[in-house]
């Protein structure tokens, strides 16, 4: 089977761990990091212009097919906030743990049934000769009032999607990657890598265990 490379641009080693987990054996995801290629400031204010910006820059520098994730939560009482400054609410260098102490904060007061939210994950791909695509995903949820869990990352702890009893931090990494943003838009992504090359996504082992 021939395995086709594609560059990774992000350094969240949450998200490479899920997207790679998602992605058909197919596919070899070697990092912007991995190739020494690094990666300009997300400046916009859209998921999908901060994923081609990018996407652009590791497709440039690497003359791979790039791919690229930009995501952040959506709290409907604050507005949309922290959109796409979920990964620095807190400021600068803040962790995980600073961002939700800050969301919370500002929830506080704020009764359960207004405290929806969403994961939004806009993936973008980008070809070293000039192709772009785009791919959202989006899952609806609420904002719970403590953190509970210890898996994944950023805002899981606090985040109960609808239909579930768990936070996502509550989740095993395959219970998450059944119903998530990031794997909703990366399903939609692959459909565009199959038609940029000869994959069949049917085919492969998404569930190969080496890979996660
Ligand atoms: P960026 O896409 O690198 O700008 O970062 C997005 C930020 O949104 C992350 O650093 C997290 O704080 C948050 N985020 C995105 N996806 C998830 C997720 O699946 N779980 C928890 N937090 C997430």
């Amino acid at each position: 089977m021939t395995i086709y490379r594609i560059v990774v641009a992000t350094a969240n080693p949450g998200k490479i761990r899920e997207l790679r987990a998602l992605l058909p054996s197919c596919f070899e995801a070697v990092t912007a990091g991995e190739l020494g290629i690094k990666l300009p400031p997300e400046t916009a204010d859209t998921f999908a212009e901060n994923a081609l910006i990018k996407a652009r820059a590791a497709a440039q520098s690497s003359g791979l097919v790039a791919l690229a994730d930009d995501s952040g939560l959506e709290v409907d009482a604050l507005g949309g906030r922290p959109g796409v400054h979920s990964a620095h609410y807190a400021g600068e260098g803040a962790t995980d743990r600073d961002n939700i102490q800050r969301l919370l904060k500002e929830l506080r007061g704020v009764p359960l049934e207004r405290r929806t939210a969403r994961f939004r994950a806009v993936i973008a791909l980008v070809a070293p000769d000039g192709r772009e695509a785009l791919a959202e995903g989006v899952v609806e949820g609420r904002i719970i009032e403590e953190p509970r869990g210890e898996s994944g990352f950023g805002y899981d702890p606090i985040f109960q999607p609808l239909g579930s009893e768990h936070t996502f931090a509550e989740m095993s990494a395959e219970e998450k990657n059944q119903r998530s943003h990031r794997a909703q838009a990366l399903q939609r992504a692959l459909l565009v890598l199959q038609d940029w090359f000869s994959c069949s996504i049917e085919k492969s082992s998404r569930s190969d265990e080496s890979r996660s």
